[in-house]
Order: C-alpha cells, then structure tokens, then sequence
C-alpha cells in the first residue's frame, strides 16, 4: 500500500490504518494457531506498511504480526514511525475482540519509535481503541537506559 494520508484528517488516518491492518490479516501464516493477526505501520513519510504473524511448527520461532511489519520496515531503510495499527481473530472470522501487542512486540516498538507511538488496536474498520506507546509500556527500556 503506498497512500499519503497526512493530507486526510486524524480520524480517516486512523480508519485508513485499521482498515490496512485487517486486510493484513490475509498474509498471515497461522497454521498451528489458527489465530490470524495484520499490522499496519504508518512512516514518517505518510507510507503504509503491512504484515501479518509467520508462525513455525518449532513454536517458538514464530513471527507476531507488529514484528514482522517492523522488521520488513527497518530491513528496507525505514526506521521513522508514527502509528501502528493491529487486528487479530480466528481465520477466516471477523475480530471479535481487540488484539492488543505483546510485550514483545511493544519492546521492537519502543526501540524504533519510542513512547509517543500511537497503537491502535482494531476490532472493525469503525470499532478501534487508540493508546500511547508509553501508556502500553510505561517506564519502557531504551538504549538510553544503558550506560
Ligand atoms: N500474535 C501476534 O501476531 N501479535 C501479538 O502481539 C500477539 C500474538 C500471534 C502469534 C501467534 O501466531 C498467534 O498470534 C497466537 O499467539
């Protein structure tokens, strides 16, 4: 997807970025979970990224969605974010619920954009919440921490 939606208003952003995360949820590769998740990054530069969770027959090596978004994202250049959008349900079904991220993904999301990331978390392209990273992950650990 490639849209510029910094010339649209706040909400039709967010609506646009629910919208891509849940249309995401077709590249996922849930097997074992069966539990489908997309994620929608939106750059600095106004572009929208998407992926979905790979999972792996040795559990542990799968891949979340927001990682995977983040990861195709930085591998290509791009380390600049402003928002990401999330939705996850069972395949093949509407979310019935919303799919908050990981502590894990919410650490890869604190090291590239830092606790004014907004996070949005979509059941339907009408029907979505919206947080602050750092209200996700308060006191959240950088590179700053270390020295
Ligand atoms: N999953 C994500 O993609 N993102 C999260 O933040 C939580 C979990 C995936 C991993 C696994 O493929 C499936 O959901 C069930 O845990």
């Amino acid at each position: 997807m490639n849209t510029k939606p910094e010339k649209k208003g706040q909400s039709e952003c967010t609506e646009r970025l629910g919208r891509a995360a849940l249309d995401a949820r077709r590249f996922a590769y849930a097997p074992y979970s069966r539990y489908t998740v997309g994620a929608a990054l939106l750059t600095a530069e106004g572009d929208i990224l998407q992926g979905g969770n790979i999972e792996n027959a040795s559990y542990g090596a799968t891949n979340c969605a927001e990682r995977t978004v983040i990861f195709k994202a930085v591998s290509e250049g791009r380390r600049n974010f402003t928002a990401i959008a999330i939705a996850g349900g069972m395949e093949g079904a509407e979310p019935v619920d919303y799919a908050y991220p990981c502590g894990i993904c919410r650490q890869v999301m604190q090291e590239f954009a830092g606790g004014e990331l907004i996070v949005i978390v979509a059941k339907s392209v009408t029907d979505y919440r919206e947080y602050r990273l750092g209200d996700l992950l308060p006191y959240g650990f950088g590179g700053e921490s270390i020295q």
